[in-house]
């Protein structure tokens, strides 16, 4: 009854939650949603006994405004994944070819599979996009290309420079996606600024998330900037009624919610900055100079809100170190394990497991003072 292929289909793998311990594993924001968007999503659950705007007109008009574009270049969907699913079924057929980097957000190549199409992954090269060897990935049958910035689990950014002489090697005929589910914790001026991009290749389109600065991971909530037809096949693929009334209310007070969002993701930078002072100090205790998997860095800079632990064939050890002191991450097994940053007082008890961990999987010779959390 059901398709042979299915059972290859590898499974969307969750953010584990362990009741008592601190969830540090979806990259979500561990503070309520901002407090002015709160107040709206109450206020619309009093209609939801009513469809939801099909079209999602209101939000759709709200951001193509904040964004300078015209509402035929906007779609929302069902979260930027749901974006991303519709993007793959939009432009492929059976056997097409979507080229992404791997390791990048894990739900590229199960998304591909449930369409149909053949997920190409290319190899990141110190955890960056290496974005020569994608445009070489190219091939007959490629239709479409994620590049994840900054990238999930890495934490990495493209640069501007690098992306345009992508953007030149790439066939008209392809389409990039820019998955910029973190840019608001994006502080890299040489990366590429998807809006100006977009002038400037057809072939171009933008996917961003409400789920991760915005703090509404729980609504479910992302939208697509490109190409007017590029819009409409999206939204023709998506399911009817797919962003709900609440989603949407939320979306466009959340656009107007700009100066509240900013207070918020500066605070995450500066842990960020934190837990990285830290994790450099650990790196310089190493009497190898060196401390991450095959003589890669501990970990690289970040440009998102979480940060990249090359812990390679460790990372299962430090993974089950950091639930022992009560913090659950996400391991990629025999690869590293990624850490959300968060709160100031979620760093100060990550960096106090952090402390302990790193050695418990032979990460660091010895608990290091370097960024105690005092
Ligand atoms: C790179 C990237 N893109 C897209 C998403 C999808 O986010 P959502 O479906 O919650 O909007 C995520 C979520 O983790 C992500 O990391």
């Amino acid at each position: 009854m059901i398709r042979p292929d299915l059972s290859s289909l590898p499974a969307y793998v969750p953010g584990a939650s362990i009741p008592g311990a601190l969830k540090l594993a979806s990259n979500e924001s561990s503070l309520a949603p901002l407090p002015s968007v709160s107040a709206v999503i109450n206020d619309a659950t009093s209609h939801l006994n009513r469809y939801p705007d099909m079209a999602s007109g209101a939000l759709r008009e709200k951001l193509a405004q904040w964004l300078g574009v015209d509402l035929d270049n906007v779609a929302v969907g069902n979260g930027s994944s749901a974006l991303c699913q519709q993007l793959v079924q939009a432009t492929c057929q059976d056997g097409d070819e979507v080229v992404y980097a791997w390791r990048s957000f894990e739900a590229y190549p199960i998304l591909c599979k449930i369409a149909g199409a053949v997920g190409v992954g290319v190899p990141l090269k110190r955890g960056r996009h290496d974005l020569k060897a994608m445009s070489d990935a190219i091939g007959e049958r490629t239709r479409l290309v994620f590049v994840c910035n900054p990238n999930n689990p890495t934490g990495t950014t493209v640069s501007r420079d690098e992306f345009r002489e992508f953007m030149g090697r790439v066939p008209a005929h392809v389409t990039v996606v820019l998955d910029e589910a973190y840019v608001e914790y994006n502080r890299d001026g040489e990366s590429p600024v998807a809006l100006e991009e977009l002038q400037c290749y057809p072939n171009l389109a933008v996917c961003r998330t409400f789920s991760k600065a915005y703090g509404l991971a729980g609504l479910r909530l992302g939208y697509m900037v490109g190409p007017a037809e590029l819009v409409e096949a999206v939204n023709k693929v998506g399911i009817p009624f797919g962003v709900n009334a609440l989603a949407q209310a939320a979306g466009v007070a959340s656009v107007d919610a700009q100066a509240e969002l900013a207070a918020r993701v500066g605070a995450t930078v500066v842990e960020r900055e934190r837990v990285e002072a830290y994790l450099a100090g650990v790196a310089g205790d190493l009497a190898s100079g060196g401390a991450g998997a095959d003589g890669e860095p501990l970990t690289y800079p970040s440009q998102a809100n979480f940060v990249w632990l090359n812990a390679g064939e460790r990372a299962e050890a430090l993974d089950e170190a950091l639930k022992r002191e009560g913090v659950v991450a996400r391991c990629f097994a025999g690869e590293g394990v990624r850490v959300t940053v968060t709160t100031a007082e979620e760093t100060d008890v990550l960096l106090r497991a952090l402390d302990r961990a790193l050695p418990a999987a032979g990460l660091a010779g010895q608990a290091t003072s370097a960024g105690r959390a005092d």
